[in-house]
């Protein structure tokens, strides 16, 4: 039982909740419903009932045998007291007291649990999901449950003091153009035409800033037909909202406020403090744009360092580096499996260096003697290292091929100290940068939901990423997203070099959300639309309706989703979002709860105009 508990704990079957009997209720007579969480017998005439509901267990005696199994629902009724002097359980909130003289009703018998509900156990997922009911009985998934509505009223009380209205739209809706494969609805009616769910209310939230509701929210069911994965299912949540006479800064403010009124809602001293930085910062600093702040590790740069070297590895348009404190116990086996690791990524190669003591006088010497002295750059300036650092040395395989002052930077730039180990990869800024940054990642080596909460605002993303097979750009965010206005003049000419005023927030490692200052000119519009290569009448097509709508006096407005299944995970320490769904879908997006996908009978398919030409599952 906890503060977040309704006050009034008893209905007309009970007295009270299972979990919040204490020693102030002794001498009461209660009424308790619930589920058979375990049962022991003393003899013939004594049995000890462990009874669950949602706030907890407590131990009730019954006189005499009493046909009840696990997961039976029963009521007992009977009076507390003190239990025996020596077998008070103090890992359990109502370890105390127990309820004795007890009455049984059996309200509904059970047949036996396909696993036990106890969190200690571990159950294969879609075993956990085909009994998706009694999965729900256990304490973690009843936390998190609980743990999601209060964040949703946490977030819905926020919005409602930033004067935002909620509005509800469509499910049967037409496609968005955000990018992700969409589930289609067939119509009775008209066969042959479709529904498609909507993967975000974007273009109807567009439309309410047209309607003038100024500031809307929505706690908005999307949906996408992609890869299921960690943080990702078909069915997900929005915190979606959008305002209008508003510029990005305004909505980084509110959402802001909402996200950590959820967090504190839940964990109430969760700091408060959110960084901002650029897109390009982000890329710069930690190779991503979902940068885990939670550990340092950042990307160093040492180009300079080697701007003139003599080893060819190092002769790239970039070189950078990480730190990774304490990292030169790594053995030759792992090193190795990294630098696998590194090209896999897009590497031509990874360089480690041990930062060890520095050697005394003689070790160094006689290291120095047993190595080779031929080899590019080799300039045999291991003994000079140790004077010139001071107190550290390294070891790499490349380390005799290195200038001292190639050694000196090494080590000054990324302020190694003994026991530290320097990843370099040298690329060009793009790889170099995103190789080191998944390198850094998985070496920080923490959980999504481990540790404090590190949000991070990352803005001015840019408005294309890369290009189509026929050569267009594509638009990063949506193509209703509003340029920078720095960037412009370069929509024709560079439109890969364009800023957009589009920003992410971003919390210990994972995309929590994303939003944009949105066009609401028709010169723009036409402009980002030729830039994406989407002729008039193709724009016209897909979005006339909103096109028109904006022809009849659009506001300027900007918006934001933040994706609550992955913020309701983290704060309840899940990896996994479907941890925090009471009805998630399996990786393969199949529910073995309902059998769900399923064919249809002939008839339905035959009234909606549905022939099916192959069956790809093969069943
Ligand atoms: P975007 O597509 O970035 O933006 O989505 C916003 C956030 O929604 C969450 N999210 C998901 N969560 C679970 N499963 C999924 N399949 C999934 N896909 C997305 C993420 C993501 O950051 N309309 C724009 C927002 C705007 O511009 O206002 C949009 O939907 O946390």
């Amino acid at each position: 039982m906890n503060e977040h508990e309704p006050v009034a704990s008893s209905t007309s079957m009970r007295t009270h909740r299972c979990g919040e009997l204490r020693s102030s209720h002794v001498g009461m007579s209660v009424r308790l419903c619930g589920w058979v969480a375990r049962r022991r017998e003393h003899g013939e005439h004594l049995a000890f009932i462990d009874l669950r509901d949602h706030s907890g267990v407590v131990q009730c005696v019954v006189d005499g045998s009493v046909d009840v199994r696990s997961e039976y629902v029963i009521a007992v009724s009977g009076v507390v007291r003190d239990r025996p002097e020596g077998t008070a359980n103090p890992r359990l909130a109502t370890g105390a007291v127990e309820v004795t003289d007890c009455s049984v009703e059996v309200l509904s018998a059970a047949e036996p649990p396909p696993f036990l509900v106890d969190d200690r156990v571990e159950v294969d997922e879609s075993v956990r999901l085909r009994y998706r009911f009694i999965d729900l009985r256990r304490p973690r998934m009843q936390a998190n449950l609980r743990l999601r509505a209060r964040v949703n009223a946490a977030i819905r009380a926020a919005m409602e003091r930033h004067g935002f209205c909620e509005v509800e739209t469509p499910l049967l809706w037409a496609p968005t153009p955000e990018g992700a494969r969409e589930f289609a609805v067939p119509s009775r009616l008209h066969h042959g035409s479709f529904y498609v769910l909507p993967q975000s209310p974007q273009l109807a939230k567009q439309l309410l800033m047209v309607g003038g509701l100024d500031r809307y929210y929505q706690i908005a069911r999307c949906l996408r037909d992609e890869d299921q994965r960690a943080d990702r299912q078909y069915e997900f949540t929005q915190l979606d909202l959008e305002a209008s006479f508003v510029g990005q800064d305004d909505i980084m403010g509110v959402v802001s406020d909402a996200v950590i009124a959820a967090a504190r809602a839940v964990a109430p001293d969760r700091p408060a403090m959110i960084e901002r930085m650029t897109w390009e910062q982000a890329r710069e600093r930690f190779g991503t744009d979902k940068p885990d702040l939670r550990f340092g590790m950042e990307i160093v740069d040492l180009t300079a360092v080697f701007e003139q070297t003599a080893v060819r590895a190092f002769a790239a348009p970039a070189v950078k580096a990480i730190r990774v404190p304490g990292g030169a116990e790594t053995g030759r086996a792992r090193l190795d499996a990294l630098v696998a690791h590194a090209k896999r990524l897009g590497a031509s190669g990874l360089a480690w260096f041990r930062v060890l003591p520095a050697a005394s006088a003689e070790t160094a010497e006689a290291e120095e003697a047993a190595k080779p002295s031929e080899g590019p750059g080799a300039t045999g300036a291991g003994p000079e290292l140790a004077a010139d650092a001071g107190a550290a040395r390294l070891d790499s395989p490349l380390e005799r091929f290195l200038s001292a002052q190639e050694r000196h930077g090494i080590l000054s730039r990324t302020g190694s100290r003994p026991g530290d180990l320097v990843l370099v990869v040298a690329d060009d800024q793009h790889v170099a940068c995103s190789v080191l940054g998944a390198l850094r990642t998985e070496l920080g080596g923490l959980g999504v939901a481990e540790g404090p909460l590190r949000f991070a605002w990352v803005v001015d993303f840019p408005m294309f990423e890369g290009v189509d097979e026929a050569g267009n750009p594509v638009a990063a965010h949506h193509p209703f997203t509003m340029p920078h206005p720095e960037d412009l003049e370069k929509l024709e000419e560079d439109p890969l070099g364009v800023r957009a005023l589009a920003y992410d927030l971003v919390l210990n490692g994972w995309e929590l959300g994303s939003g944009s200052v949105r066009i609401h000119k028709a010169d723009v519009q036409r402009r980002v639309f030729a830039a994406l290569g989407i002729s008039e009448e193709a724009a016209e097509r897909r979005f006339g309706f909103l096109l028109r709508a904006f022809r009849f006096g659009a506001p300027p407005h900007a918006g934001f989703a933040v994706g609550l299944d992955r913020l309701v995970a983290i704060l309840a320490g899940e990896e996994a979002i479907r941890e925090v769904i009471a009805f998630p879908k399996t990786q393969s997006g199949a529910d073995p709860l309902t059998g769900a996908p399923a064919e249809l009978p002939p008839s339905t398919l035959a009234e909606l105009g549905i022939r099916v030409v192959a069956n790809r599952s093969g069943g």
